[in-house]
């Protein structure tokens, strides 16, 4: 069996990893790794793949940034090429992002069946480019693989065949329990002078929160305040540090720590050690529910519920100048780490195994066009 992962940007790679090598042990699966260069900085794509000790990808599309419809164009077109050239029994994709609906588009109108890794997620809100990526490839997927019972749900309220869904639990925590003990072993809290279990740590990227200068003036505000009580200590995405030359808001930075975008291992390092997280990330939001550090979600909403009914998120959608009040109180918060069902390390044994009987069959009875 022939199968091709198109992954693209930072949070694809986490999820990836521990899929490939699943399937690697089999001695019958033949696996191609197509990177569509949605993410071209090392810091947000080479040092995760290094890191994360995934094969270098057979082909990178380098189709880089640009607007949605430009770079999804761009992703297709290459893709198509490539697919054409490789013939995969499967596509599997992997997330919510551009790379993951153009590969999704690309391979379903060639009569190629795709696979999608963490589906069935809903904010439901179409304001979100990824649910927009979402709802569509779990619509074009004929694999859906799922991390939480909401996802199993909204699956069914979408009339979707049941018969194509798994539930497996969480790829991405495979890949955390994998790597935790290294990780820790950076003592990066040490390095940057942080005192384990007191320091905040902060990422941020939306749109919502970086692109529109008040609002993101306000938030790198709330930040402030909270350091003069906390450590504060910021790896900044190249769209938010893009943003914050561009709106002049460097003054705003002087008092938390700020770093540049980080590799896995250093940000797993901090994550694990910190007292309190804030965030506008999906993936963290799951990463402090296994680690049970408390959690702030700066969002109006989140597709991953299990986070809040079960762990230590919970989102914040006021106005900026509260959010120092919550993470004061949030953050003197006890650990409560907590796994939800299925999340066990062990998920991508179980999309290998769905893998290798259900999807290999599949492949022995269908007779592609044009293949
Ligand atoms: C993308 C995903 C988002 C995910 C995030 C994680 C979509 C719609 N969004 O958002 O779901 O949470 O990745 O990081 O797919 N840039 C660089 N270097 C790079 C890549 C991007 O500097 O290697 C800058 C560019 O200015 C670019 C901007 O970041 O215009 C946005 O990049 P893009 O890939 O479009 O979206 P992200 O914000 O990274």
């Amino acid at each position: 069996m022939r199968l091709a992962h198109v992954v693209g940007a930072r949070p694809n790679f986490m999820k990836v990893a521990p899929i490939i090598s699943a399937l690697d042990r089999a001695s019958n699966v033949e696996q191609v790794l197509i990177h569509t260069g949605q993410h071209y900085d090392p810091s947000l794509s080479d040092d995760f793949l290094r890191d994360l000790e995934i094969p270098a990808p057979d082909v990178n599309l380098g189709v880089g940034s640009g607007s949605h419809a430009e770079q999804t164009g761009r992703i297709m077109i290459a893709l198509e090429r490539e697919l054409d050239e490789r013939r995969p029994d499967w596509v599997f994709t992997v997330g919510d992002v551009n790379s993951t609906l153009a590969a999704s588009l690309v391979a379903s109108k060639m009569g190629m069946p795709v696979a999608h890794v963490e589906a069935g997620l809903r904010s439901h809100d179409r304001s979100m480019p990824e649910e927009i990526n979402r709802i569509l490839t779990d619509r074009l997927s004929e694999a859906l693989f799922t991390t939480e019972p909401s996802a199993n749900q909204n699956l069914r309220n979408e009339g979707i065949d049941p018969s194509i869904v798994h539930f497996v639990g969480n790829v991405m925590i495979d890949t955390l329990d994998r790597y935790r003990a290294r990780a820790a072993r950076l003592d990066l809290p040490g390095t940057l002078g942080l005192e384990p279990g007191t320091y905040v740590l902060v990422t941020l990227h939306r749109p919502t929160n970086v692109d529109e200068p008040d609002r993101f003036a306000a938030i790198l505000g709330a930040l402030g305040e909270i350091a003069s009580r906390y450590q504060v200590v910021f790896p900044v995405h190249p769209r938010t540090a893009r943003n914050v030359k561009q709106f002049g808001l460097e003054g705003a930075l002087g008092s938390l720590k700020a770093l540049g975008a980080i590799p896995y291992l250093e940000f797993l390092c901090l994550m694990d050690q910190a007292g309190l997280v804030i965030s506008d990330s999906g993936g963290i939001q799951e990463e402090t529910t296994v680690l049970g550090i408390p959690c702030i979600t700066v969002r109006l909403n989140t597709e991953r519920p299990i986070t809040i009914t079960e762990g230590t998120n919970r989102l914040f959608d006021g106005a900026p100048e509260e959010l120092p009040g919550l993470a004061l109180e949030a953050i003197t918060e006890e650990r409560r780490p907590h796994r939800p069902a299925l999340w066990d390390g062990h998920a991508a044994e179980r999309i290998a195994e769905v893998t290798l009987n259900q999807l290999g069959r599949r492949v022995a009875t269908t007779t592609r066009p044009g293949a």
